[in-house]
Formats: structure tokens, sequence, C-alpha cells
């Protein structure tokens, strides 16, 4: 951060976004040095320990996102180059053969997929339960490892994180955390007992649907040391292009997710006061409104429908976007769930557009 450390003004969560991992001001050189693409650096004689010299153990644009990500979290954070690597990374360096890992049922897919076909064979056996306090407590008694996604997605269920923690620590397990949904500018989640934090960058954090990034984050400094190692060997860095744009997405961060809240607030205002719509849930934070229109042809009219909120995956951009999450299997969902994401645009367009296309779906089906 560019605060000089002899000063300590409290500074807020919109100030470090902005200022995070930026070097001291030098004269005649910008706030956030552009990136530096090289593999190899020079390192003229004897090997002494010190990185960077070569990209895939350190490199200075990774280094200077890492370290805004660390402030962020208050933790040390390494960066990858998919929430999905940094998701392996902690999975393969925390467990061996006969190790119990409890793991949601209602995670991200691709975590459980993980789970099913490399970790069980493997010999981890994996205990699965929905997102929800008493079903995971009760599978704890001789696990190693706690996997939370709270809110879950795409049915923004909730648990206590504290609670839960606190319950998977008294049985000796590690909690982590995927913090994805509301990164660590909405809740950092290391706060509240996670002993490790994953994050898909891909989405909200960076925010501009140009990247696929993930970090890890932890104050246990041997896991950190174990979880970059892994990144080292088995090579899933990020690019240098990549995490200086991150770097600069993430100053807007506090007023992305300002004006997400905001609008995704009016979006479930609006969602609830329809007759038409079965269920719908906003876990009061974060950018991901989902609800159901009870059938696939109803919900497909819906997406047709939509002249502002365009049709696609993931979550967290600038533009609105929505999908039918039971297209892709997977997920235990109704064929008639939408999953919104919500942008940036002006309230009043994106509540017309939402309006007019359900009105536009309504139907027997
Ligand atoms: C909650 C959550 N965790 C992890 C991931 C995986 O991240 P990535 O696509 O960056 O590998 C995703 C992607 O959609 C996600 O939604």
């Amino acid at each position: 951060m560019t605060q000089s450390p002899d000063d300590t003004t409290p500074r807020g969560p919109g100030t470090l976004v902005v200022h995070a991992g930026l070097p001291a001001p030098v004269r005649g050189e910008p706030y956030l040095p552009g990136p530096v693409f090289a593999a190899p650096l020079h390192y003229a004689g004897e090997w002494e320990g010190q990185a960077p010299f070569y990209a895939r153990e350190g490199h200075p644009t990774i280094d200077r996102w890492e370290a805004a990500l660390g402030e962020l979290e208050a933790g040390e954070a390494i960066a990858f180059a998919s929430g999905m690597a940094a998701a392996a990374a902690v999975l393969f360096t925390v467990l061996d053969a006969g190790d119990v890992l409890v793991l949601p049922d209602d995670c991200y897919f691709s975590v459980r997929q993980l789970a099913e076909q490399q970790l069980e064979r493997r010999g981890v056996h994996v205990r699965r339960a929905p997102t929800d306090e008493a079903a995971l407590r009760a599978l704890l008694p001789g696990a190693r490892l706690l996997w939370l996604e709270t809110p879950s997605n795409p049915m923004l269920r909730e648990v206590d994180l504290a609670a839960l923690a606190a319950d998977a620590h008294a049985e000796g397990a590690l909690v982590v955390v995927d913090n994805t949904l509301l990164t660590p500018h909405g809740r950092r989640a290391l706060d509240h007992g996670a002993d490790v934090v994953i994050s898909s960058d891909t989405k909200q954090l960076t925010g501009h649907s140009d990247l696929l990034l993930g970090h890890v984050a932890t104050r246990d400094a041997e896991l950190a040391e174990h979880v970059r190692e892994w990144r080292t060997t088995t090579g899933a860095v990020p690019g240098p292009f990549e995490t200086w744009l991150a770097h600069r997405s993430l100053a807007t961060l506090a007023v992305r997710a300002e004006r997400q809240q905001a609008n995704a607030a009016a979006l479930a205002a609006l969602l609830a006061e329809r007759g038409d719509v079965a269920w719908s849930r906003w876990p009061g934070a974060g950018c991901v409104v989902s609800f159901d229109l009870g059938t696939a042809e109803r919900a497909t009219r819906f997406l047709n429908a939509l002249k502002l909120v365009a049709e696609a995956t993931s979550f967290g951009g600038v533009h609105s976007s929505a999908e039918r999450r039971a297209r892709w299997g997977g997920d235990d969902v109704s064929p008639g769930l939408i999953r919104l994401s919500v942008g940036l645009e002006d309230e009043a367009d994106l509540l017309g557009d939402v309006a007019r296309a359900l009105e536009d779906a309504a139907g027997d089906a």
C-alpha cells in the first residue's frame, strides 16, 4: 500500500482496494508498474535461494498482485491460474490417503468432481451433506478438512461460518472456505474462523469477465509454503498480463460491489413481489440472485426475452448475466432455476428488462 509504515491513520475498505499492493510513489513512475513480460530473469552467479529468477518460482508482477491480495485477506496469498487450480492446490496439499474430507453437496460442481474423480481413487474418504449446519456438523468426527461455501451457489444456502469452524477445530479439522461469491472485500473469511480461503478471482474480485484467475490465502505460514511449493512444482502459476489486469481491476472493487449490491437488493424486492416467481433468494450480500420459474420451458422463454441481461455462465462481472442452471446437469436444482448475476447497469434499466421478460415468459408451461 502506498501508505508509509510510519503513517498509522486508519483507512477504510474502499481505500484498501485502491491502494493494495502498490509500491511507494516514485517520481516519474506509474502508480501500478506495467507488466513484466519475462520467464527467466537475469540471475548471475551461484543460487542464493532468492527469487525472482524464473516466473514459475517468483515474478515481480505476480508478486505485486499477491501482495495486494495479502493485504485484502490480512494473510499470505498465493495466486493461481484459476479458481480450480487454487482449490486443487489446497486439497492435494492437505489431504493424504485415509483422510476424511467433509464436502457440501451443493458446493461448486468442479470441486465435487475433483473430489470424486481424483481424491477418492487416491484413498481420501469424502463425506457429503447439503450446506446445512447440523448436517455438516454430524460429519465432522474424525475429519481432516471441512470445505465450506457459504452462501452456496446457486442455491445461496448459508451456515454460521464461525460456529461451524469452531466445531471443526474442536474435532481437529482444518476449515477451508470458498469465498468466491463475497470476495475478501465483502467478507474476510479468515476473520471468521477459516484457516484457508480459496477464491475464483475470475468473478467479482476482478469483475470484468475477461480473466481466469484464483488465489489461496492463509495465516498459517507452513501451509502457505506447502501451497506455494505445490504451485511451483505443478506450474499452476498465472501469467503477468492477467495478474496486472487483475490488479488494475481491483481498484474499483468497492464501487462495483456497492452498485451490484444495490441492484441485487432492488431485483430481489421486485422478484419477491411477483406471484409468478415460485421462489427467489438473495442472501443480503453479493451480486447473485437465484429464482425459480417452475419449468425449463418458462425459464428458457424468460432468458430468450431478456434484451439487456445476457445469457452466460459465471457471475460477478460488470454486465448482468443469467442462465438456467440445470442446463449443465451436475447441480441438484429445479429445471426452472435461474441464476442471475447483477451488473452495474442503471437499476431502472435492469429491473425493466427483467420485469418485461417475466411478462413475456408468462404462459401455461
Ligand atoms: C464458487 C466457485 N468456486 C470456484 C470456481 C472455479 O473457479 P475458476 O472457474 O476460476 O477455475 C467457481 C467457478 O465458477 C465458482 O463459482
